[in-house]
């Protein structure tokens, strides 16, 4: 069915499918706080060996797995380095420091990717004065910089430095599953270039809930153990495993055509005068329309676009972002670009 409002703004904005709710009530459930969960041990089972890790933790949401990666691999008064747009830093209300009692250092990354050496160059030295520099941080793909991709090559560099110095490489991959999609490097190899992952089910998946870390069996105990803490442990969640476990299965092939059309919309869009698209940034779904060059400023082309029939989300300074998903077909793509060439041409 086609939607009376195209929604732009996000890939979590996807309503379940009427296979994944029956997926959802035929699951079998158990108290997962016991550990007796079917369905969620067998996604925790399926996801580790998927990304070649020795186990996983299925938790409500992406901040929860990236939180608990952060307070499993340090301790308070240390310093974790992150990419300076990445949503970790931005995005997550400064848990790092309530949660875990850490500092983070924001690194600028060429287009959200962190360089070996850059990180090198903020490493703290060993002296009692500064903070142990435990964690790295990395995102792909990179929300803020619009959906760009962190090559696999770059992530194993990084990884090598962070083994050198014993410390530990934890990947945001809320959508690795477009990394994957749009690179063809496989999910195994980006499992073995780091050493912790957070995975989102609940992205361009269109799982309604749903987020896994993954990493050595040490770490989810540790993991474990805080998830209660933070009162993430669920009972019957079975039926949130059981919609993430579908949406694997029947949806990452389906990310090869959001990848398209958001290509042929900025294509498309580079045409219009009233904002510039950077073509080389639309690597997998998001398209960023950059108006800091324009008369017309991104909040006024927002209102514009929504009185129009589009909702679109604000990106980083006097940007727009498009996202394309699951719920959006090729009549929503000629649509959108329609009226956007209508509007702004
Ligand atoms: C890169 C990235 N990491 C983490 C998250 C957090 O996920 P959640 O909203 O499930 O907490 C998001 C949310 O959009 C995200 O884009």
């Amino acid at each position: 069915m086609k939607p009376s409002v195209i929604d732009l703004r996000s890939d979590t904005v996807t309503q379940p499918s009427a296979a994944m709710k029956q997926a959802m009530c035929e699951a079998p459930l158990g108290d997962d706080v016991y550990g007796e969960d079917p369905t969620v041990n067998r996604l925790q089972e399926e996801m580790a060996a998927l990304f070649g890790k020795e186990a996983g933790l299925f938790v409500p949401t992406g901040v929860m797995s990236n939180q608990l990666a952060i307070k499993a691999w340090t301790s308070p008064g240390d310093e974790v380095i992150v990419e300076r747009e990445s949503h970790i830093f931005n995005y997550e209300t400064a848990a790092p420091s309530m949660m875990s009692a850490v500092q983070l250092n924001p690194v600028a990354g060429a287009g959200g990717v962190l360089a070996a050496e850059d990180v090198e160059a903020t490493v703290r030295p060993d002296a009692y004065y500064y903070p142990r520099t435990t964690l790295v941080c990395i995102e792909n793909t990179h929300n803020r910089m619009g959906g760009t991709l962190f090559p696999i090559e770059a992530m194993r560099s990084l990884q090598d430095f962070c083994r050198m110095r014993a410390i530990g490489l934890h990947l945001d991959g809320a959508r690795i599953w477009n990394a994957h999609i749009a690179s063809g490097t496989p999910l195994v190899d980006f499992g073995s270039a780091v050493d912790s992952i957070s995975i989102c089910f609940s992205k361009g998946l269109g799982a309604p809930v749903g987020s896994m870390l993954l990493g050595s069996r040490d770490l989810i105990t540790r993991a474990h153990k805080y998830r209660k803490i933070y009162g993430g442990g669920m009972r019957q969640a079975g039926m949130l495993a059981a919609a993430a476990l579908h949406a694997v299965e029947h949806h990452l092939p389906l990310l090869v055509d959001d990848h398209r059309r958001a290509r042929t919309f900025a294509a498309a869009l580079t045409q219009c005068s009233a904002f510039h698209v950077d073509i080389t940034r639309v690597q997998s779904n998001m398209v960023l329309l950059d108006f800091s060059n324009a008369t017309m400023r991104a909040a006024e082309a927002q209102k514009r676009l929504r009185d129009a029939g589009i909702e679109i989300g604000m990106g980083m300074g006097d940007m727009l972002r498009a996202v394309f998903h699951l719920d959006l077909d090729d009549s929503c793509l000629t649509q959108s670009i329609d009226i956007f060439t209508r509007l702004f041409d």
